[in-house]
Parts: structure tokens; C-alpha cells; sequence
């Protein structure tokens, strides 16, 4: 398995462009089931998960079609991709792929929508928590499917042939269920409401697509969200928008490393939570025409708090890069985790590099020390590995980030876009 290795110490600066959202394409890719047309995105980031989401639609019977050779775009990281499913060939996403990738469970409301049933393996609990999918599947009874679990995996069917409009309170904010929900009411009967809803930028995305279609969605990015069922929807370009995810991380980058950097194609609008904690930890963060611009003088940012939660709240997704970013402020930081049961599996591995956090249920106490300093590390997941790197940006000496897997899931170039920028950091193949 690639390893990454990385030597701490340099400042970072110059411009690092942005791709394409992980988690808005893969729910955009999900939206070509839902039309025998073909639905192109472009800027899609050249990531493991979404090959994988690939490999699940092709056996869906979505033919897959890369443009981006006869639509270079120098301006856009990521792929063109066309997506068509004149036919669906298969209602079932198997064990073998949903094991890999949750996301995989976006493809049970738009095969239901369209076919009238779907087969869904459960994607289990993973290394944050034991996620479960039962939003997913009351709404969808909601709408008038009826849904038994067996052996692994859920089994959906429409006894009327067509999903029917309902209001949906969710008892809980779900990204994934309202993506589910959403694609499944844009051809259903009749009127959808999605109450209590959530409000995340990529959910928002998926509306627009959804609505450049011919879907008839109307409170995107509030917390109800009204759908008209239309018969069909048809074909339709969208471009991903720009991973919020990937910025914060890049943003956190620059700050540890004491750096100076342009978040090329960056949406601050869309991070307004993390660009206020970052303020409040001394860091500079300025809009600029295209993007925004993180500048941090070494040895300067301040101890501060932060808490998860959904959107527009500070984004768990960025809770592991900003621990890091902590463990060496000046004074201490209370992380709270609220969305996630365990998400704190970087802790331990930051320790080994010199943090003093201390976990209490899901909150950390981070007490700032003055460096890290660079130690063989790994984890379980995408957020807590590429907490790692940065951790490594600043350590003494030489990090080794093992498990890479899990950061080419998530993070497009990661060495090039960090290295272009004056970090030291390079993948040792397997066989090194
Ligand atoms: C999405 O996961 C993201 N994944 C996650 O990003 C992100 O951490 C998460 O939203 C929260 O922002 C994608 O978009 C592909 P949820 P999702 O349903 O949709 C509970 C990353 O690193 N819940 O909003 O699976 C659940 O257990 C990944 O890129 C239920 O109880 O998250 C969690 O506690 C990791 N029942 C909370 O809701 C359900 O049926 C929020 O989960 C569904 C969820």
C-alpha cells in the first residue's frame, strides 16, 4: 500500500486550485437513473470513490462516457463525465460495491422512482460510526414503498407503480436521506415536503441539477423543501460545485504550515462557519475575485472552540483538520463532536506525534503545544488521514501518512496541489 511522506517546516504560499465536490457528485451521478437522457457533469473530481460510484451505476445499466479529452477545460480541475441509462439493467447494488463506498445508498430512491424497486445491500456501521439508514427508508414508506430488510440487504418495491407525495418530517438533519428523498419525489405523485430538511451546499447542488432536468423543486438551502412530482425528467448539464471540504482542508493547511495561500475556485460563502473560527484564531481570510486567500504568520494562531454540526454549522468533515490546527495554537481548544459517534479515531495518532488532547465523551480538550514532531501514522478514515498530513506540515522532521487509500477517495493531487505550494511531501509507492 502507497504511503505518503512528508517533512514539516515549510511555509506554504501561491495559489492551490479547488476541484469539484466529492459529495455533490456523487449524488449528481446518482441523478442519471432517474432519466433515460443523458446527464452530463463536469468538474468531476478524478477520485477512488467516485470509480466506484461508476462501477455501481455501469451495473445499473448507466453507460459512462469521459469528455473530457473532447472538452478540455483549463480553467476546471476533474473530468467531463456523461452519464446515460437508456435502460436500467439491474435494480440490485451489491454487497460487494455498497461495502466500499456508503454512498452507494443514493441509488435506492432514484431506482425506486424509476423501476418501482430496488435492492440495496445495508452499507453496516464504518470507522466514524454506526450510520444507519432508517431516515432513508421511512421516508421512502412515507412515499408508499414497502420496504423489508433480508439477509444484508433492503428490499424496496412500489405496490402502487408509482411513488406517491407525502410530507416527510425528518426526526433528525440527514444529508444522504434528503438526497434520497429528493431525487425519489422529483418523479413521484403529486407534492413532497421534506421537513426539517438539510440545508448543505452539495444538497443544494443536487437540487439545481435536479431542477435543470425538469424537476419542480422549490426551498433549496432552507430547511423545507417543496417538490411537484413531474412524469419524466430529461437531459441536462450541471457543473459540481467546488468541494467546501477540500477548501477548509487547504485553508487549515495554510494556517499550521504559518503559509500564505489562494484558494483558487473556493466558495467562502459556502464555509462561513470555519471562516469565523478561523478569524477568531488569528488567522487572516479574505474574499478575493476568484476564491479566497488564508495567510497565517508562523507560531500565530490562538486556542479557540468549535463544535460540529449540519450545515450552515461548522462541518464535521473538518473537525479532525482543525484538531490538528490546534495542537499547536497558543492556549487550549474544546472540540464537540455532535454528529458522529466516533470520530475522534485521529486523536490517538496525533498524540503519538506530541498533541495533548484529552477525549471526554465527545469532546476533546487540545492544549497547544509549542511542535509536533513527525512519527508513522494512520487512520481509519478520510478526514482523520488527511488530519495526519497536516499534522506533518508543521512536525520536526519526517512524517509517513500510511493507509493512503483513504485520502484517494476524497482528495484530488493532494501531493501535487501541496507541493506546488512549497510542502515537502511526496507518495512512496508500495514497492519503495
Ligand atoms: C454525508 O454523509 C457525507 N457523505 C459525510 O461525509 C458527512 O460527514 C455527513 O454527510 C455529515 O455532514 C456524503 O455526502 C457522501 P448524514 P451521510 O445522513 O449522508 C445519522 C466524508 O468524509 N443518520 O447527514 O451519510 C447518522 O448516523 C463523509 O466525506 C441516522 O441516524 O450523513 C449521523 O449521525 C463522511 N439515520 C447523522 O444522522 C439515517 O437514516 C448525519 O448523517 C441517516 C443518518
Amino acid at each position: 500500500m502507497d504511503r505518503i511522506r512528508i517533512r514539516g517546516g515549510n511555509r506554504l504560499t501561491g495559489r492551490l486550485p479547488i476541484s469539484g465536490s466529492k459529495n455533490a457528485a456523487l449524488p449528481l451521478m446518482a441523478t442519471a437513473l432517474l432519466t433515460d437522457e443523458p446527464v452530463t457533469l463536469t468538474g468531476v473530481p478524478r477520485l477512488a470513490d467516485i470509480r466506484t460510484m461508476s462501477a455501481l451505476l455501469g451495473q445499473h445499466g448507466v453507460e459512462i462516457v469521459d469528455r473530457s479529452v473532447q472538452e478540455p477545460d483549463e480553467d476546471r480541475l476533474g473530468a467531463v463525465l456523461e452519464l446515460a441509462a437508456p435502460k436500467i439493467l439491474s435494480t440490485t447494488a451489491p454487497y460487494d460495491i455498497v461495502r466500499k463506498m456508503r454512498a452507494s445508498v443514493l441509488v435506492l430512491g432514484p431506482l425506486l422512482a424509476r423501476c418501482g424497486k430496488a435492492e440495496v445491500s445495508l452499507p453496516g456501521g464504518c470507522a466514524i460510526g454506526t450510520r444507519p439508514v432508517d431516515l432513508h427508508i421511512s421516508g421512502l414508506e412515507a412515499m408508499g414503498a414497502e420496504v423489508s430488510i433480508d439477509q444484508g440487504y433492503i428490499h424496496a418495491s412500489v405496490p402502487a407503480g408509482r411513488l406517491k407525495g407525502a410530507r416527510v418530517v425528518f426526526p433528525k438533519v440527514s444529508v444522504g436521506a434528503t438526497e434520497n428523498l429528493l431525487m425519489a419525489a422529483a418523479l413521484a405523485d403529486g407534492e413532497t415536503v421534506l421537513v426539517n430538511a438539510a440545508r448543505e451546499p452539495e444538497i443544494v447542488d443536487l437540487g439545481l441539477c435536479l431542477q435543470a432536468m425538469g424537476a419542480r423543486i422549490e426551498g433549496l438551502g432552507t430547511d423545507t423543501i417543496h417538490v411537484q412530482g413531474v412524469d419524466r425528467l430529461s437531459a441536462a448539464r450541471h457543473p459540481v460545485i467546488p468541494d467546501r471540504i477540500e477548501t477548509g482542508t487547504y485553508a487549515m493547511a495554510a494556517a499550521i504550515a504559518g503559509g500564505d495561500v489562494l484558494l483558487q475556485g473556493a466558495r467562502i460563502d459556502t464555509l462561513q462557519a470555519m471562516v469565523d473560527i478561523l478569524r477568531r484564531a488569528g488567522i487572516a481570510v479574505t474574499e478575493e475575485p476568484d476564491g479566497f486567500r488564508v495567510a497565517c504568520a508562523p507560531g500565530s494562531v490562538k486556542g479557540v472552540d468549535a463544535m460540529t454540526e449540519p450545515y450552515p454549522g461548522f462541518p464535521t468533515d473538518l473537525q479532525a483538520q482543525f484538531m490538528a490546527l490546534m495542537c499547536t495554537a497558543s492556549g487550549a481548544s474544546m472540540i464537540t463532536e455532535t454528529i458522529f459517534e466516533n470520530r475522534f479515531m485521529h486523536v490517538p495518532e496525533l498524540m503519538r506525534m506530541g498533541a495533548d488532547i484529552t477525549v471526554h465523551q465527545s469532546s476533546v480538550l487540545v492544549r497547544g503545544v509549542e511542535s509536533l514532531t513527525g512519527a508513522q501514522v494512520m487512520a481509519t478514515d478520510l478526514r482523520a488521514s488527511v488530519s495526519l498530513v497536516l499534522a506533518g506540515l508543521m512536525a520536526r522532521g519526517e512524517t509517513i501518512v500510511n493507509r493512503v487509500y483513504h485520502l484517494d477517495r476524497g482528495y484530488e493531487e493532494l501531493e501535487r496541489k501541496l507541493s506546488a505550494c512549497g510542502a515537502d511531501i511526496e507518495r512512496i509507492a508500495d514497492d519503495e
